[in-house]
């Protein structure tokens, strides 16, 4: 599906399997692209990835001939490992996240008791956001908005009338992100998502993910105006206190994403798998009862 609105086309891929769209912004035939949210296929059975998801991406990107300047990170996903680095190879371009993924790092290594080499700097990626720094994908000038509370390093990204909200809110129907994860807090997560929804009423939210009701067919562009009137967790009139005893009381009876284990380990490594051991195979762990 593309969009376009003030000289930004938006495309969206869904994959089915992590129910997570994976967005290419740019400007046209020929013009220069960010891609948002890459997924890395992995079967949690085998322990095997592949590029299914990854190569329609790299298809799109090359039948419009664009040039890829951002390989871009809402946040450090929990459901499915990101395929940035497989995309830089490809394309070219450079991989980014929020600045404050170093807490989630510093959390994460101290749980997976990761090697001591692995840094807490956030250098695994080619550059941190700042909380509303700019970004620039060719003449298409955007910016980076913060809104920790489904983790604590949770950026979003607009680009003239088009925000890409990653794990803030969902569509209406659905409602808001869990914020049960190391670091995440309700009342952050609140505070986030008005500043979003403060934004003009007409402005295109794109969802990071889309877990649709089974009588209707996948969505993932709504608008500020549809989600304060609509969203079952937070339109108008829903206070903090109501919003954060509703995700608190809900947040308790979510089973953890199955691909959590491993996609927390690759993507806090820029989605770079963990270094090899001696026997010329990489690993990932899982701890036991810590998560
Ligand atoms: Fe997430």
């Amino acid at each position: 599906m593309t969009t376009q609105n003030n000289n930004a086309q938006v495309h969206g891929i869904f994959d089915p399997k992590t129910w997570t769209v994976t967005y290419v912004v740019h400007q046209g035939v020929g013009s220069a692209c960010a891609i948002i949210d890459s997924v890395l296929d992995y079967d949690p059975k085998s322990g095997r990835t592949n590029h299914h998801s990854a190569d329609q991406v790299v298809e799109y990107v090359q039948a419009h001939q664009l040039k890829v300047e951002w390989i871009l990170e809402t946040h450090a996903h929990a459901d499915h490992l990101t395929a940035a680095p497989y995309l830089k190879a490809k394309l070219g371009g450079k991989t980014a996240i929020g600045d404050h993924i170093t807490e989630v790092q510093k959390v994460f290594k101290g749980i997976f008791n990761l090697e001591p080499e692995f840094k807490l700097d956030g250098s695994q990626f080619d550059h941190l956001f700042k909380a509303d720094e700019e970004i620039k994908v060719g003449n298409l000038v955007g910016k980076t908005l913060f809104v920790p509370g489904h983790t604590p390093a949770c950026v979003a990204y607009q680009f003239g009338d088009a925000v890409f909200v990653g794990d803030t809110l969902f569509m209406p129907d659905v409602g808001t992100a869990r914020c049960d994860f190391p670091g995440g807090d309700a009342k952050a997560l609140y505070a986030s998502i008005w500043m979003l929804l403060s934004l003009p009423s007409e402005t295109r939210l794109f969802m990071c993910h889309d877990y649709p009701p089974t009588d209707r067919p996948i969505a993932f562009e709504t608008t500020v105006a549809e989600q304060r009137a609509k969203n079952i967790h937070i339109h108008d009139g829903v206070s903090e206190a109501d919003f954060v005893a509703m995700r608190t009381k809900r947040d308790a009876t979510l089973e953890m994403p199955v691909l959590i284990l491993p996609a927390v380990q690759i993507n806090i490594r820029a989605g770079e798998l963990p270094p090899k051991e001696d026997n010329g195979i990489a690993y990932v762990k899982i701890p036991l009862n810590a998560l």
